[in-house]
């Protein structure tokens, strides 16, 4: 039997559970918040998510205390979590090494020790699985009730639903993002040999150094995926301008300079707001902070942060990478030439921020380099850098 005391901290714990998950929509952050606070619900001492591969069928750990790094593959009908998805009812097992559903190859591989088991499976709106809650080792020494199956239960009709809004979320978000680099593509497709990587270099880069300048992770995510749309105008230029292998005549310069303008036409009066930047770095990418730049010649703050930020990124970008009329230049090289141009092209701040980011930013022109990882690393260590400043 619960004390007054518990059943009141219950409550108070999924009040809680309930507004946390509700504001969440990234997946990992979610599941993540979904195992912490159930574990704590339930007080057990551990709690691992388990989700649905909708193509082998097979239930991996999304989250798994005290596994973090690993990840476990049940195949399906296997274990009690394997049991639990293939049934679709609840198990509660009392002591598990004398029960014939479970098995030990988790425990073997990481040294715990189960003794007891709450496993539900997840079902989405239409009622099929899509994963497992599986709750270990209820504290105190006691068992699993009654009373937590049904808390359980709850748990996991709500978390159910918002996993699937959050997955709904990032397949939109993914789809978008590929448009998005499809789109761009058929703008450079034309005259770079590395298009797809150069938009993906500049998306990185531009995030880095949104973050770097303080920006929000979200208003830092609207100027990725805006930045490779930077050189969409260059569709309405002519064979004869874009592929010309000499220099530009007088004429041909300026109509290339165009490319901006054309870029603005094309996403002029957007809806949603990373079009809406993207617009803005369009048509502002080849400004340069001292006014010198096109197409317009505005400087200074006149230019808006997304266009001076993807600048920064995309000169960068452009000189490390190899073109037709000229080699690769070294990092450090692009990095000499960026700084020197701080409060000339580029804005003093974005160049300064790129100083912080460079020991990463320079990581993307090595062989196999991983943009996930140098991203997480970057943020990681802007974070700390963070810390350190607050507490100085
Ligand atoms: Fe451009
Ligand atoms: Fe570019």
């Amino acid at each position: 039997m619960s004390s007054a005391f518990d059943a009141e901290k219950r409550l108070q714990l999924l009040i809680r559970f309930g507004n946390e998950i509700a504001h969440e929509p990234r997946l990992d952050k979610l599941v993540s918040l979904i195992g912490e606070q159930v574990r704590e619900i339930l007080n057990a001492d551990r709690c691992t998510v388990f989700l649905k591969d909708l193509k082998s069928g097979e239930l991996w750990s999304f989250f798994a205390q005290g596994l973090e790094r690993q990840e476990i593959r049940i195949p399906g009908g296997k274990g009690v979590a394997g049991l639990a998805a293939q049934s679709g009812d609840i198990i509660n097992i009392g002591d598990a090494y004398s029960d014939p559903r479970f098995t030990m190859d988790i425990d073997k591989v990481t040294g715990y020790r189960t003794r007891n088991i709450l496993a539900l499976p997840l079902r989405d709106n239409r009622r099929g699985i899509i994963g497992v809650f599986e709750v270990l080792n209820k504290r105190d020494r006691t068992d699993f009730t009654e009373e937590d199956e049904g808390i359980l239960q709850l748990l996991g009709a709500v978390a159910a639903n918002a996993i699937e809004n959050a997955r709904l979320y990032e397949n939109l978000k993914s789809a978008q993002l590929e448009t998005i680099y499809r789109l761009a593509m058929t703008a450079e497709y034309r005259d770079q040999q590395d298009t797809a990587k150069h938009l993906r270099n500049i998306s990185v880069l531009s995030y880095l150094l949104s973050r770097a300048m303080g920006l929000p992770a979200d208003d830092a995510e609207v100027i990725k995926l805006a930045s490779p749309l930077h050189d969409i105008g260059k569709v309405a230029l002519p064979d004869a301008i874009l592929l010309k292998p000499g220099r530009l005549t007088g004429p041909e310069y300026e109509e290339m300079k165009k490319h901006t303008v054309y870029g603005a036409r094309i996403l002029t009066d957007a809806q949603s707001a990373f079009l809406r930047a993207a617009y803005r770095v369009a048509a502002g990418h080849h400004e340069k902070y001292d006014g010198t730049g096109y197409p317009d010649g505005i400087k200074g703050d006149d230019i808006p942060l997304e266009a001076r930020i993807v600048s920064v990124a995309d000169v960068f970008d452009a000189l490390c990478m190899p073109r037709v009329y000229k080699k690769a230049w070294s990092a450090d090289e692009a990095f000499k030439h960026i700084t020197s141009e701080a409060g000339r092209a580029f804005d003093p701040a974005v160049v300064d921020a790129f100083v912080t980011v460079f020991p990463y930013a320079r990581k993307l022109y090595e062989p196999e380099a991983n943009l996930d990882e140098i991203t997480r690393k970057a943020e990681y260590m802007l974070a700390s850098a963070g810390k350190k400043v607050k507490q100085a």
